[in-house]
C-alpha cells in the first residue's frame, strides 16, 4: 500500500478526541497485557453495578468457557434507562424517523423509561419470567427498541428476528429456543411498501403451540386476524398497568439475548450473549471507535434485527446515554437524498451505514447528496462487509467533504461489538481497511497448518485471548459453539474470515473462508438456501454460491438438478426464487438459478464448490485441478450453459 492511500488524522479532528495515538496505544497494551486491570476500570466507568464482582475474567477460552465479571450483579436495561434520568431525563434518547418523512418523534429518557416499565409489566402480567425467551419481530419503530429493553428489563431473553424473515423462517427461531411470546406490529411500513408482519407471525405460530402470548403493535390502521387470549394490542395493554417496573437484579453471565445468524452449516445457530461483557464492550466501543462527545446525534442506519442494531442503536449509545436515531425507512425513498436529508433535518454528527447502501446511493451520482448540506457530520462509518476504496473515497469525499473520517468496522454477531477498527480522531485511515485491533482484542493470521503468520502476510484470521462480549454459547447446543469456533485451531476463536496484513499492521479483511455469503451485508448460508431450494417439489438437488455483484457485495448464484422428467423453463425459475422468498425471507432470493443436469462432485460425492464459485464468477480459464471429479465433463457443460447476465 502506497503511502499517498493513507489520510492521516486530520490535526484539528485529533485536538478534540477522547484519547490520542499514545493513548490508544498504551490503552491498547494494557488491555492486552493486564486484561483483568484494564476491563475492571472500564467497567467502572461504563456500567453500574447493583454488586461488584469477585473477579473480573475466568475460565477456559478454549472451550469457549468464560466468565466475565463474576459474581456482579447489574440490568442492562437499568443501565441504559434509569442511570441517566438524574441527569438526562429530559434529554433525546430516540428520536424516530418515519418511513414517511412528516412522521418523527423524539422520545426522551423519561419517556423511554415509562414505555420500557409498562412494557415490562405487561409481559410480566403475561406470565413472562426470569429466563424465558421472547421473539420480537418489529418493524423500526420505537417500540422495537421499548421490546429489547422491557425484556432486558426483567430477564427475559430477547430474539429479534429481522422483519425481512418469512413465516417459516419465523417458526424455527421461535422453536429452536422455545419462545413462548412475540412482539410483533400489525404491519411495517418500509420505502412506502406495507409489510405482513402479523400475518406472518401468524403463519408462524400454527406451528408453535407453546405460543401463549402475542403483543400487536398498531402501527398502521389495518385490520388483523386476531386469536382470542392470546393476542392483545400493544396499547390496550400498556394502558392497564404500572409506569414503575424495577429493574430485575442480574447475574453477570446470565443471558441478554439470543441473535440467530448463518453459518457454513445447519441451521441458523441462536448466539447468546450475556449481560455485563455484551454491554461494556457495547458501550466502551461505541465511545471510542465513534470518539463519542456529550451532544453527539448518532444514527445507525442498521436495523435490530441485525446485530449492528443491537450494539449501536441499542445497547451502545442508550448505555452511554447518547440519543440515538431509529429510522423506519430505507436510503432511497421518497428518493436517493434521503439519507442526507435526515441528516440535516436532525443534525446527526455521526453517522455509521453499509458499503451497500453506499455503493447503491453511489450509482446514483452525486448531486442527491449534493442537494444537501450535511454540515452537521463530523464522522462516518462503515460496517457489515469490507467497502471497496471506490465507495471508500466516495463516502469521504462527496458525503463527508474531506471532512469527516471514516471508522471501517470489523466485527460479528459472535464478537458483540467492534474488534477491528480505526478510532476516530487517532487512527490514520487507509481506504478498504479496518486497520488496528479494538481494545482487548488480539488478532492473529494463521496460515493453513495453523501456524501464526508475523509481519505483514495473509491468513485466517482468528482471535486468541477473550473478549468481555464474545458468544457465550450457541442457544441450546455448547457443542455447537466448540466446534464452530474453537475447533479449527485449538486454543483460537475462528472468524471464518481471512485477512491481509500489511507492514504497518494494519488489517484488510478479505472475507469468508466458509460457506457463508454476504449479500448487501446480510449474511446468509448458503446451505440455508441449498435446504429451501431442495423442499420444493421439482429439485432433485441444489448448489448456492456467492459471485462478486457490484452493489450488493456478493449475490446469490443457484445450481439446481431437476427431477427427473421436469422441464427446465423461466417460469420454474421465477418459482423457485419466489420459492426461497418465501422459506426464508426476499433478501435470500437466488439472483442467478442455472439448471445443472449434473453437479461436480468427487468421487466420494462432495459438491466441489470452487469450481461452482469460479463458474458463477465467470472465472473459468482457471478452474484449477479437476482430476478427483468423478465425471469432469459435468464441468464443461456448466460453462457452456453458464447463466449471462
Ligand atoms: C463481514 C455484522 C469486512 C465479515 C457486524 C464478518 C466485514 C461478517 C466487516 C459478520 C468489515 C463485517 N469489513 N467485512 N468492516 N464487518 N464483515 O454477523 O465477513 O452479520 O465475518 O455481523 O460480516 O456478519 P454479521
Amino acid at each position: 500500500m502506497s503511502q499517498s492511500h493513507v489520510y492521516p488524522v486530520n490535526p484539528e479532528q485529533a485536538s478534540h478526541s477522547l484519547i490520542d495515538k499514545a493513548g490508544y496505544q498504551r490503552m491498547y497494551e494494557q488491555s492486552i497485557n493486564d486484561p483483568e486491570t484494564f476491563w475492571g476500570e472500564q467497567a467502572e466507568q461504563f456500567l453500574g453495578f447493583f454488586q461488584p464482582w469477585s473477579k473480573v475474567l475466568s475460565g477456559d477460552f478454549s472451550k469457549a468457557d468464560v466468565s466475565w465479571f463474576k459474581d456482579a450483579k447489574l440490568n442492562a436495561c437499568w443501565n441504559c434507562v434509569d442511570r441517566h434520568l438524574p441527569q438526562r431525563a429530559d434529554q433525546t434518547a430516540l428520536i424516530w424517523e418515519g418511513d414517511d418523512p412528516a412522521d418523527s418523534l423524539p422520545i426522551t429518557y423519561r419517556d423511554l423509561h415509562l414505555a420500557v416499565c409498562r412494557l415490562a409489566n405487561v409481559l410480566k402480567q403475561r406470565g413472562v419470567k426470569k429466563g424465558d425467551r421472547v421473539c420480537i419481530y418489529m418493524p423500526m419503530i420505537p417500540e422495537a427498541v421499548y421490546a429489547m429493553l422491557a425484556c432486558a428489563r426483567i430477564g427475559a431473553i430477547h430474539s429479534v428476528v429481522f422483519g425481512g424473515f418469512s413465516p417459516d423462517a419465523i417458526k424455527d427461531r421461535i422453536l429452536d429456543s422455545d419462545c413462548q411470546s412475540v412482539i410483533t406490529a400489525n404491519q411495517g411500513i418500509r420505502g412506502g411498501k406495507v409489510i405482513a408482519l402479523k400475518d406472518n407471525v401468524d403463519k408462524a405460530l400454527a406451528n408453535c403451540p407453546n405460543v401463549h402470548s402475542v403483543i400487536v403493535v398498531k402501527r398502521t390502521n389495518a385490520e388483523v386476524s386476531f386469536k382470542q387470549g392470546r393476542d392483545v394490542w400493544y396499547h390496550d395493554a400498556i394502558d392497564q398497568v404500572d409506569d414503575q417496573c424495577a429493574a430485575e437484579v442480574m447475574d453477570a453471565e446470565d443471558p441478554l439475548f439470543i441473535l440467530y445468524t448463518s453459518g457454513s452449516t445447519g441451521k441458523p445457530k441462536g448466539v447468546l450473549h450475556t449481560t455485563a461483557g455484551y454491554l461494556l464492550s457495547a458501550a466502551i466501543s461505541h465511545k471510542y471507535i465513534f470518539d463519542y462527545h456529550e451532544g453527539d446525534v448518532f444514527w445507525c442506519s442498521a436495523d435490530v434485527g441485525w446485530v449492528t442494531g443491537h450494539s449501536y442503536i441499542v445497547y451502545g449509545p442508550l448505555c452511554n446515554g447518547a440519543t440515538s436515531l431509529v429510522f423506519e425507512g430505507v436510503p432511497t425513498y421518497p428518493d436517493a437524498s434521503r439519507f442526507w436529508q435526515v441528516i440535516d433535518k436532525h443534525q446527526v454528527t455521526i453517522f455509521y451505514t453499509a458499503p451497500t447502501a453506499l455503493r447503491a446511493l453511489m450509482s446514483m451520482g452525486n448531486e442527491p447528496v449534493q442537494a444537501t448540506s450535511r454540515q452537521s457530520l463530523r464522522l462516518l462509518g462503515s460496517v457489515g462487509e469490507p467497502i471497496n476504496p471506490e465507495a471508500w473515497e466516495w463516502y469521504y469525499n462527496v458525503v463527508g467533504e474531506q471532512r469527516c473520517p471514516i471508522v471501517d468496522t470489523w466485527w460479528q454477531t459472535e464478537t458483540g461489538a467492534s474488534m477491528i477498527s480505526p478510532l476516530a480522531g487517532v487512527t490514520d485511515l487507509k481506504p478498504g481497511s479496518a486497520t488496528l485491533p479494538f481494545f482487548g482484542v488480539k488478532p492473529e493470521l494463521l496460515d493453513a497448518d495453523g501456524n501464526i503468520i508475523t509481519g505483514a502476510g495473509k491468513g485466517n484470521l482468528v482471535i486468541t485471548q477473550s473478549w468481555p462480549s464474545q458468544i457465550r454459547t450457541v442457544f441450546g447446543d455448547h457443542q455447537r459453539c466448540v466446534d464452530t469456533y474453537f475447533t479449527a485451531y485449538p486454543g483460537y476463536y475462528f472468524t471464518g474470515d481471512s485477512a491481509r496484513r500489511d507492514e504497518d499492521g494494519y488489517y484488510w479483511i478479505i472475507g469468508r473462508v466458509d460457506d457463508v455469503i454476504n449479500v448487501s451485508g446480510h449474511r446468509l448460508g448458503t446451505a440455508e438456501i441449498e435446504s429451501a431450494l431442495v423442499l420444493h417439489p421439482k429439485v432433485a438437488e441444489a448448489a448456492v454460491v456467492g459471485f462478486p455483484h457490484d452493489i450488493k457485495g456478493q449475490a446469490v448464484y443457484a445450481y439446481v438438478t431437476l427431477m427427473l422428467g421436469v422441464e427446465e423453463s423461466d417460469a420454474l425459475r421465477k418459482e423457485l426464487v419466489a420459492f426461497v422468498a418465501g422459506e426464508i425471507g426476499a433478501f435470500a432470493r437466488p439472483d442467478i438459478i442455472q439448471f445443472a443436469p449434473g453437479l461436480p462432485k468427487t468421487r466420494s460425492g462432495k459438491i466441489m464448490r470452487r469450481i461452482l464459485r469460479k463458474i458463477a464468477a465467470n472465472e473459468t480459464d482457471n478452474l484449477g485441478d479437476t482430476s478427483t471429479l468423478a465425471d469432469p465433463s459435468v464441468v464443461e457443460q456448466l460453462i457452456a450453459n453458464r447463466h449471462n447476465r
